[in-house]
């Protein structure tokens, strides 16, 4: 039997969305109070989904301990208080859209997770606006 399991996390962090070869005008334009020049931060809440094979004799996905503390190394270590834009190497080159902050989750942990899992993850910017990786 085939099924799914969920764990949530959160972490909070400062961002901006501005493209620098723009006027300040354009970038409010498009990206609104993200554009901010001083930052400005969000609740970011996270749900890691994987799906797999329920073990017969567990009765598991993946022990939900492992997960939960891959989640906290890998992701809320990393991210939590930070400035994503400042202080996190892999927004150097890549605006901190929520497209491309969930895609950048899914992708560490990915690389953690055994390839017998399939991985969707949604990030919650606000309780309104959310992306997810991968897309379908
Ligand atoms: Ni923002």
């Amino acid at each position: 039997m085939r099924a799914a399991i969920i764990r949530t996390a959160h972490f909070n962090a400062a961002h901006q969305l501005y493209v620098k070869e723009w006027s300040q005008e354009k970038n409010f334009e498009l990206f609104g109070k993200c554009a901010n020049p001083n930052f400005h931060g969000h609740n970011y809440e996270i749900e890691v989904r994987l799906s797999g094979e329920v073990d017969p004799v567990t009765g598991m996905i993946i022990n939900l301990k492992e997960l939960k503390d891959i989640i906290k190394e890998e992701i809320e270590d990393r991210f939590d208080h930070k400035n994503l834009n400042l202080d996190c190497p892999e927004f150097k080159d890549l605006m901190t859209s929520v497209e491309n902050i969930v895609y950048v989750i899914w992708k560490i942990l990915r690389e953690k997770l055994d390839d017998k899992f399939d991985l969707r993850v949604r990030l919650y910017e606000t309780p309104r606006n959310f992306a997810e990786y991968p897309a379908d």
